[in-house]
């Protein structure tokens, strides 16, 4: 197990003693593994009733289910656009609700002109960053994907990133982008085999992986010294002069 170092206090003046951790290793075995599958939420951002990213959103929770995941797939219909409701609408405590259920998330967004839809930016712009102490997305993962009319793009998917990046979530390297969309589902809503679909799957299965490897020390991921110092500025002086300028995580 690492030892925890001792301070170089002349070298970081400016840490707040009490507050700064040196990471180790230990610190990430799991007390309790869970025992139950790994939760999946899939938005996607389209309300036309032929719409390939729906269809797009159904082959990632068949291959997620497939690799023994639970998976939930929100309908947007009905979700009001943002703060023309209050938030008890029932839209949109069921957003809320399942993205706090959820472990990882997928989100397939279409390109319009040249960007995610206002669909997608809705859903995402209704779930808060925190509430309270409850937070519905940091710490999940997220994987994206977007759908378009056009040649191969990725306008919609940088995007997503960004988003991803604001509500504090694991997202993956993989992608997936699927241009010229009208062709490559049949017509009962299936995606043809083919390079892009195989695409699909390996973006699942990273998902899946980044999710087993962290959904149990999500809490640990996101802990950051500037908010334990926020949260609490006078405590943990005294641990603090016992064991020199490290705290350990109890
Ligand atoms: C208003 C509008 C803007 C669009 N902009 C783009 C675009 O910038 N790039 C592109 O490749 N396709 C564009 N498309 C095509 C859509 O990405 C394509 O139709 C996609 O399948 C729509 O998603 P959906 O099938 O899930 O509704 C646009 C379509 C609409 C209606």
């Amino acid at each position: 197990m690492d030892k925890p170092r001792q301070p170089f206090a002349d070298g970081l003046p400016n840490l707040s003693e009490g507050h700064f951790i040196f990471p180790a290793s230990a610190d990430l075995q799991v007390a309790t593994p869970f025992a139950h599958a790994p939760r999946f939420l899939i938005l996607y951002g389209s309300l036309r009733e032929r719409s390939f990213s729906r269809f797009l959103a159904y082959e990632a929770a068949r291959l997620l289910e497939a690799m023994g995941g639970e998976v939930r797939i929100y309908d947007a219909h009905g979700l009001p656009l943002p703060d023309d409701a209050t938030a008890d609408h029932p839209k949109v405590q069921e957003l809320r609700n399942l993205s706090i259920w959820s472990e990882g998330h997928v989100w397939v967004s279409p390109e319009r002109h040249g960007a995610m839809s206002g669909v997608m930016k809705s859903q995402i712009d209704w779930l808060p960053l925190s509430e309270g102490s409850v937070r519905p997305t940091q710490g999940r993962t997220l994987a994206v994907m977007q759908v378009s009319g056009g040649s191969q793009s990725f306008n919609a998917v940088n995007g997503l990133r960004v988003l991803g990046r604001w509500m504090r979530m694991v997202t993956i390297p993989n992608q997936s982008s699927v241009p010229m969309a009208y062709k490559e589902f049949d017509e009962t809503g299936r995606m043809k085999p083919g390079p892009l679909y195989d695409r699909v799957v390996d973006v699942c299965e990273e998902l899946m992986k980044f999710t087993l490897l962290t959904r149990e020390r999500s809490d640990y991921l996101v802990d950051r010294y500037s908010e334990r110092k926020e949260r609490e500025p006078d405590r943990l002086k005294a641990v603090a002069a016992d064991i020199g300028f490290v705290r350990r995580p109890s």
